[in-house]
């Protein structure tokens, strides 16, 4: 698997230039890739171009890294992710992560569109994340341990970069918004919770509930890379505020995040 990773790193490296260093990495998830438009200097590089890389299967997702400056930074973007559900490996979901790192991004930033559990929040909200729960039952760290990219325990104490998030909620004051925080559970998914579940996740300690994300701060916690995230609030698995929801409805709820997202974080990357 190092090899196979090392590879693909190489082959982007070649793609994107070899003078292109990038600094940070950042995962756009469903309904999020608008930002992408104001990235400069834009090199595209499909997954499919990368060897040994799985392709994405799902629509929503357009499936490519997109290297480029955003606010003087010098960024990789994954526009589109790969999933669990979609029958993937954990350790095929986070390969595009292990190239970024193997890269020498120095950040990773994670966005992703989640279901609220808070009270609180409502659709088209933006909540920080602050810790995670890993209800996948699965790891991209098990099997045998990738000495090269870090250790076999990983510490995971302080998992979202608390001094960024310090400065996330300076920056989200400043621009008036409204900036929810708290802790995001990965569940397996395709299916959305049913009302029981979305209960049983807020019990355990969940503000917000998705299919993704987790597995990629793994893999970037194991080589040693400091994380940020953010949910775009999509749908609501609150008591008395839930009903059916469609892909369009968390398609358009993301669109409305993202505006919020992007506003967050161009800021954050001036500070990063
Ligand atoms: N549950 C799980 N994943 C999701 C949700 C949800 O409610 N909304 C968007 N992704």
């Amino acid at each position: 698997m190092y090899e196979v990773l090392v590879n693909a790193a190489e082959t982007l490296r070649k793609k994107i230039g070899a003078d292109f260093e990038p600094e940070i990495g950042l995962v756009l998830g469903t309904g999020l890739g608008q930002l992408a438009d104001k990235l400069q200097d834009k090199v595209e590089v499909s997954y499919g171009e990368l060897p040994d890389f799985p392709v994405s299967t799902v629509q929503s997702h357009a499936g490519k890294f997109l290297a480029g400056t955003l606010e003087g930074k010098k960024v990789l973007v994954m526009q589109g992710r790969f999933h669990y559900y979609e029958g993937y490996s954990l350790q095929q979901v986070v390969m595009p992560i292990r190239v970024m790192g193997l890269l020498g991004i120095r950040h990773l930033v994670v966005t992703n569109a989640a279901g609220g559990l808070a009270p609180a929040m409502e659709t088209g909200e933006v909540m920080l994340i602050t810790d995670h729960i890993n209800m996948l039952g699965d790891s991209p760290l098990c099997g045998p341990n990738i000495d090269q990219l870090g250790p076999r325990f990983p510490d995971m104490h302080e998992a979202y970069a608390p001094k960024t998030n310090a400065l996330i909620r300076v920056l989200a004051l400043e621009e008036g918004i409204r900036l929810h925080e708290g802790v995001y559970a990965a569940v397996m998914g395709p299916a959305l919770e049913t009302a029981a579940e979305y209960r049983y996740i807020r019990t355990i300690g969940a503000d917000a509930v998705g299919m993704s994300t987790v597995p990629e701060v793994l893999a970037a916690k194991h080589m040693g890379i400091p994380c940020t995230g953010f949910s775009a609030i999509t749908d609501l698995g609150v008591p008395g505020k839930m009903h059916a929801v469609s892909l369009q409805d968390v398609l358009e709820a993301a669109e409305q995040s993202g505006q919020i997202l992007e506003r967050l974080l161009l800021k954050l990357m001036k500070v990063l």
